[in-house]
């Protein structure tokens, strides 16, 4: 793939102005088979910016981050750890649904290393115009793009770690002083054997990114 770099628009910046260009976004071949470009969505000064893997059908059909299952659920984990949705932006590390077809269902499949690579200039516009104090990586897929390949969510999760130090690239994101913090992504969560202590996990270490801001 190309990558998304060309479909970045000239600076300045605004959230619309991004999602409206990534909207023809061509960087990879996801393009192709999706409905649409799924952009991040929440507050223009978001403190915390969470980070998903990518759309899921649901969301590619209605052109917006985590409003299926999965995003019932984070919402809904979000609230109880006493984040401020107001105070919260939602994005993904990729912005097309890759999916399989299986006679007429769409079967999510994980986006690969070039489609994470491909899609991340749209990431670091992202950061670089909320400039959060936080960034909650949600799940493997999050963490690799943002982390690089040895990330390992049950090892790494529900800690304040330093950024950009411990970044694949930590050239390309020009912000200052910022943290991130690992944790489950919510479709590991509903798919958990003891969904309630998942859930209490997920909760739990968001309370602390919630702590971790002012
Ligand atoms: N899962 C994700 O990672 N992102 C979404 O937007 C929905 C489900
Ligand atoms: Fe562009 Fe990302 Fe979509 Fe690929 S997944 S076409 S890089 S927006």
């Amino acid at each position: 793939p190309v990558g998304a770099q060309e479909w970045v628009p000239p600076q300045p910046w605004s959230i619309e102005k991004l999602k409206s260009a990534a909207g023809d976004c061509q960087g990879c071949e996801l393009y192709a088979d999706a409905t649409q470009t799924v952009f991040g969505r929440g507050a223009p000064n978001a403190k915390v910016v969470l980070v998903g893997e990518q759309p899921g059908d649901v969301e590619d059909q209605k052109g917006l981050p985590f409003v299926g299952p999965a995003g019932r659920l984070l919402r809904e984990a979000v609230d109880d750890a006493g984040l401020d949705a107001g105070d919260v932006y939602i994005t993904n590390a990729v912005k097309h649904f890759r999916f399989e077809l299986r006679g007429k269902r769409r079967i999510h499949q994980n986006p690969g290393p070039a489609h994470i690579t491909a899609c991340r200039p749209w990431l670091v516009a992202e950061f670089s115009l909320l400039q959060p104090e936080l960034v909650v990586i949600l799940g493997a897929t999050a963490g690799k793009a943002l982390l690089g390949p040895s990330f390992r969510v049950t090892q790494q999760r529900g800690k304040l770690m330093p950024w950009p130090a411990s970044a694949q690239h930590p050239e390309d994101f020009p912000v200052a002083e910022i943290q991130a913090l690992a944790t489950f992504h919510p479709s590991a969560v509903l798919r958990a054997d003891d969904r309630e202590t998942a859930y209490r996990t997920l909760v739990d270490d968001l309370k602390v990114a919630a702590g971790a801001v002012s």
